[in-house]
């Protein structure tokens, strides 16, 4: 994953309701972005729109992504959706551990699960990490570097390189309370300390980190610049085909 390529993923969630509107916000993203090459540009919609968004994509340079995905690849697993499965309908990235999983349950050894499925496959996992809530004590730093520490329990030095790890503040997601420039610049170094420490300091440059959390068109430009980190991961504002390529254009 070239670190100096900014990287923009749609986060979708679970939005819109049909088919076709699935179709056409995809579509719109295609029509604002398709002279864009100075990013990668990801959509991330529900697992039932993937297929028909990837028809809509095929002719661009945007990627597909899955939100989610089970752990194990094949068998008895009622209502789940399989990394071959993915793999095989040309999905690129698969996001997990978001928080909005996490608070349903998921923990950081099932998310290390799916991490190395999906590496696996040669796919790359967009691994998503950070704290509810912000004390002055900072023990949210401890809490972020605890599920950095548990991937490096399963993740080599090579595989580490391949992940995208979405600092993504809980507090942050979809309250309109963006993290300022100052915390997020703070966290770029701090995740890159924790991954040198447990790797390297050659690796730790390696990992692509982005940020996501009401990353909107009026604050993407600015963030983008003084956060340090490589791109965004956006919920809300990837859901107006608009927005999202004006988030898209503010990361240069
Ligand atoms: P938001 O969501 O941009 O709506 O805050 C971000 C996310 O959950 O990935």
């Amino acid at each position: 994953m070239k670190k100096n390529v900014p990287l923009i993923i749609g986060n979708w969630k679970l939005n819109p309701v049909t088919l076709s509107e699935a179709a056409s916000l995809a579509s719109g993203v295609v029509t604002k972005l398709k002279k864009e090459t100075e990013a990668l540009v990801v959509v991330a919609p529900s697992f039932i729109h993937l297929q028909e968004v990837k028809k809509k994509i095929s002719k661009s340079l945007i990627e597909l992504a899955a939100q989610d995905v089970y752990s194990k690849n094949i068998g008895a697993h009622t209502g789940e959706v399989s990394i071959l499965q993915l793999k095989d309908l040309g999905v690129s990235m698969v996001i997990v551990g978001h928080s909005e999983r996490r608070a349903m349950g998921e923990t950081n050894k099932e998310v290390c699960q799916k991490v190395v499925t999906i590496l696996a496959q040669k796919i790359t996992p967009v691994v998503c990490v950070g704290e509810s809530e912000r004390d002055d004590q900072g023990n949210f730093f401890t809490f972020v570097e605890e599920q950095l520490r548990s991937l490096s329990e399963v993740l080599d030095t090579t595989q580490i390189k391949k992940v995208v790890i979405a600092y993504e503040p809980i507090w942050a997601i979809g309250t309109g309370n963006t993290a300022t420039n100052e915390d997020v610049k703070e966290m770029q170094l701090f995740i890159e300390t924790v991954l040198t420490k447990l790797y390297d300091r050659n690796t730790a440059k390696k990992v692509k980190l982005i940020y996501g959390g009401s990353v909107k068109a009026h604050n993407a430009a600015e963030l983008y610049k003084e956060g340090g980190m490589s791109g965004f991961l956006v919920g809300g504002a990837s859901l107006k085909a608009e927005e999202f390529s004006e988030i898209v254009k503010a990361c240069k």
